[in-house]
């Protein structure tokens, strides 16, 4: 009998093997600012500026969806300093971003908490999101007071209010209460700054991720390490469990029924 390996879920195909969507653990902001003799808070704010930089590497190249995490529920646990400074380094950023985001195509979306943001954040968040709706360009989700467990269990909750039928729940159904129910999973997720962990990101979309971890710190990461680690992806082998045609035995591929 032949074994074919699963199909992956559709996604919008864009020919070569690049990655429609491409997530970013932007992590090592405090490192970097430390190395440089600079506050923590500078890390935060050259980072942030960074995220452009990226979106311009990627999108010739075809990828059509980049999430970026930003701020984790776990990130609030680190000194009122620090976060009251991160809240005021992502207003900024989205006051002055948006317009040329907007220029360039780019559809903005908000993934994660918004009950905990200061109002100001929250409005311009929402401001963003209005404004960019329409575009057709890249996706950029912002993953802002964004945990995978809290998205879960939220998920969860609404999914019981709605009065689902247990029968009705599928792993389709579900993704579709997730915060990046728009999005389709990541193909390839990023991690600056060397950690090997998943640190609670996107942990029901990334099932069958590939991962990549770069010591770079991200303020650091340039277009042409990105362009590498595309490069890498591209040659990745991706079985979703199941086996390539050319990996199957030879009498696998042969016989009938
Ligand atoms: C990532 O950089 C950004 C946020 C978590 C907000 P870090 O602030 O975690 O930087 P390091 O890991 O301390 O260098
Ligand atoms: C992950 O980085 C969260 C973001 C990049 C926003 P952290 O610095 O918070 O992760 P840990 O604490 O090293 O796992
Ligand atoms: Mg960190």
């Amino acid at each position: 009998m032949q074994v074919e390996a699963p199909q992956p879920p559709p996604s919008p195909g864009n020919g070569a093997n690049v990655p429609v969507h491409v997530a970013f653990i932007m992590d090592g902001n405090g490192r970097w600012a430390q190395k440089q003799g600079l506050p923590r808070l500078a890390g935060h704010e050259v980072g942030v500026n960074a995220i452009q930089g990226v979106l311009e590497t990627l999108e010739p190249l075809g990828v059509k969806f980049v999430t970026i995490y930003a701020f984790s529920t776990e990130n609030w646990g680190r000194p009122q300093d620090e976060v009251d400074g991160i809240m005021d380094i992502f207003s900024e950023a989205l006051a002055s971003q948006t317009k040329d985001l907007h220029a360039k195509n780019v559809r903005i979306v908000h993934v994660g908490r918004s009950e905990n943001m200061g109002t100001e954040l929250r409005e311009s968040v929402a401001e963003a999101q209005r404004l960019t709706n329409g575009n057709t360009g890249i996706t950029l989700n912002v993953a802002f007071d964004y945990g995978g467990r809290a998205e879960i269990l939220e998920a969860v909750r609404s999914i019981i209010k709605d009065g689902l039928s247990p029968d009705a729940i599928d792993e389709e159904l579900f993704s579709r209460y997730l915060f990046t129910a728009h999005s389709p999973d990541p193909d390839l997720i990023i991690r600056t700054g060397g950690e090997q962990r998943i640190s609670n990101f996107l942990l029901w979309q990334s099932a069958y991720s590939e991962y990549f971890i770069t010591p770079t710190l991200w303020p650091d990461l340039d277009s042409a390490e990105l362009i590498q680690v595309l490069e890498t992806f591209s040659n990745r082998r991706r079985r979703y469990g199941g086996l390539n045609p050319e990996d199957q035995p030879h009498d696998s591929q042969t016989s009938e029924g």
